[in-house]
C-alpha cells in the first residue's frame, strides 16, 4: 500500500479539490468484491481512481472529499480492524490507524457510514460521484441524499446537484509524472524479459499456457503480483483471434506465435505484443507481413510526438499497411480509395493505441470539442498496428491465410518525440531469429 510517495497522493488530491466547485463533495467507492464461483472471490483489485487518490487497496472503504471543510478535506470510511475477522480474511489498517497510515484528516468504521455520510453531504451544493458504475452504490448515495431530504423541514439543505466525478479525475490522470513514468519505466522492461524469455523457450509441440507459464514466472520473479489483463499466446489461426485467450492450443512447427503480455507493477500496467515463429525462423509469407507491421509500426512511432494530434500515428500505420497489401497483393487498387473505404479493415481492424496508465485501457478523451486530441508530453500510450489475414479468406492466395501479426510497444511522449519504454524486448527479424538461434 502506498508505493509511491505518500506527497504525490496528497498532491493528486489537492489538484482534484482545486477544481471541484465551490461547496461541494467528491464521493468515491472501493472495487467491489465480486464472486468467481461459489465460496471463491476473484482477487481483489483496488479501483484505479481510488488508489490514485488514496493508495489504500482494502476493500468496503469509501473515500470522501470536501475541500475547505474545517475539520479536515478528506475523510475515509474502511473496514473496522476486529481480531477475528482479521483472522479469516488479513490485517487491515482499520480507522484508528488510517490517518497515520493514509494522511487523510478523519476516519470513520465503514460500519457507521449512513450515519454519518448524510452529514458531511448536508449544506453541499454540487456531489461529485462516478455515477452509473455500481448500481449498489448509486442507491447508497440516493439513500443518503434522500436521508438529507427527508429534513428540509427541519433546515436542512439537500444536494441539488450531481456531476460525474470522473470527467475531472481522468483528465488529470492522462498526464503522468516523473513518478508515475519510472514506475510505468520498470513495469515495461519487466514484461520485456518475459517477452525475451517467451523467444527463448519455445518449442513446437508446447502448449500455449506453458509459454504463458514462462510470462508469469518473469512476472512474479521480477515483483509484479499480477499481469495487468489476461494474457495472449496465440499460436497459427489463434493469432487472428484478437481476444483470444484460451491459451489451450499445441502450438505447431511453422506456426507464428503472438503473445499480447504485460506485467501490473505497483497498479501500473505495461502492454506488449510479439509475434516470432515457433521453430525460430520465419517463412518468406511470414516475413514479408511481418515486416510490413513493423514498417507500419515505425512509422506511427514517429507520428507520435507533441504537437501532433491523437489520429496521427494510426493514420501513418493505415497508410503504410495499405499501401504494402497492395504490393503483395492481399489488396487491389488505389491506396487513397483503400483507405477511403475503409478496405484495409479486412486485414486491421482495430485501433494503433490507446492510453495505458493504472488501466490497461487507460481513462482519457481521446477527442476534444469534436477534434482528435494533441499529444503533449506525459502521455503514455501503446502503438500496436498488426495484420491478421482470416484461416478462411478465400480473397486472398493460400500462402497468406491464417497469419496473425501485432507488434505493441508502450511510449511516453516527450518534448520533442516520444520514448520507447519496451524497447528492451526485440523485433527486427534478424534480432529475433538470432535470439532464438542462440
Ligand atoms: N492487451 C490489450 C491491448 O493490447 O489493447
Ligand atoms: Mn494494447
Ligand atoms: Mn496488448
Amino acid at each position: 500500500m502506498i508505493k509511491l510517495d505518500s506527497a504525490e497522493y496528497a498532491k493528486r488530491r489537492k489538484a482534484l479539490m482545486e477544481k471541484m466547485s465551490p461547496n461541494s463533495i467528491a464521493i468515491l467507492a472501493s472495487a467491489p468484491v465480486t464472486v468467481r464461483n461459489r465460496d471463491v472471490e476473484h482477487p481483489f483489485r483496488q479501483d484505479s481512481d481510488f488508489y490514485y487518490l488514496s493508495g489504500f487497496d482494502e476493500e468496503h472503504s469509501v473515500l470522501v472529499l470536501i475541500p475547505g471543510r474545517e475539520h479536515g478535506e478528506y475523510v475515509m470510511f474502511c473496514q473496522e480492524k476486529i481480531k477475528e475477522q482479521e483472522i479469516w480474511t488479513g490485517r487491515r489498517v482499520g480507522p484508528e490507524a488510517a490517518p497515520e497510515v493514509l494522511g487523510c484528516d478523519d476516519a470513520f468504521p465503514v460500519t457507521d457510514i449512513d450515519d454519518i455520510l448524510p452529514g458531511l453531504i448536508e449544506g453541499c451544493d454540487r456531489i461529485y460521484a462516478n455515477l452509473g458504475t455500481s448500481p449498489e452504490f448509486d442507491r447508497q448515495l440516493m439513500q443518503w441524499v434522500n436521508h438529507i431530504r427527508a429534513q428540509v423541514r427541519s433546515g436542512a439543505t439537500p444536494p441539488h446537484e450531481f456531476s460525474a466525478l470522473d470527467h475531472l479525475l481522468h483528465e488529470q490522470r492522462v498526464i503522468k509524472s516523473d513518478a508515475e513514468v519510472a514506475v510505468m519505466r520498470h513495469a515495461a522492461e519487466i514484461s520485456a524479459e518475459a517477452h525475451t524469455r517467451a523467444m527463448q523457450t519455445v518449442r513446437p509441440g508446447m502448449r500455449e499456457y506453458q509459454l504463458e507459464a514462462e510470462i508469469m514466472q518473469i512476472f512474479m520473479a521480477a515483483g509484479s503480483r499480477w499481469p495487468a489483463y489476461p494474457s495472449i499466446v496465440g499460436s497459427g489461426d489463434n493469432g487472428c483471434i484478437l481476444h483470444y485467450t484460451r491459451n489451450d492450443d499445441v502450438i505447431n512447427d511453422g506456426e507464428l506465435v503472438l503473445i499480447d503480455a504485460g506485467c501490473e507493477l505497483d497498479y501500473y500496467a505495461s502492454d506488449i505484443t510479439r509475434t516470432f515463429p515457433s521453430n525460430g525462423r520465419f517463412s518468406e509469407p511470414q516475413r514479408a507481413l511481418y515486416q510490413l507491421t513493423l514498417d507500419a509500426q515505425y512509422a506511427a512511432i514517429e507520428a507520435t510526438k507533441p504537437g501532433n494530434h491523437w489520429n496521427q500515428p494510426h493514420e501513418a500505420a493505415v497508410r503504410v499497411l495499405t499501401t504494402g497489401l497492395v504490393e503483395l497483393g492481399l489488396l487491389s487498387g488505389e491506396v487513397d480509395e483503400l483507405i477511403e473505404s475503409l478496405a484495409y479493415r479486412q486485414f486491421y481492424m482495430h485501433k494503433t493505441g490507446h492510453w495505458l496508465g493504472m488501466d490497461v485501457h487507460d481513462v482519457g478523451e481521446y477527442r476534444v470539442e469534436g477534434e482528435w486530441r494533441t499529444l503533449a508530453p506525459g502521455m503514455v500510450l501503446t502503438i500496436e498496428p498488426g495484420i491478421y489475414v482470416a484461416p478462411d479468406d478465400e480473397s486472398v492466395d493460400e500462402k497468406w491465410r491464417g497469419i496473425g501479426i501485432r507488434i505493441e510497444d508502450d511510449v511516453v511522449v516527450t518534448q520533442d518525440g516520444c520514448d520507447v519504454l519496451t524497447k528492451d524486448v526485440v523485433k527486427e527479424i534478424a534480432d529475433i531469429e538470432a535470439l532464438m538461434s542462440a
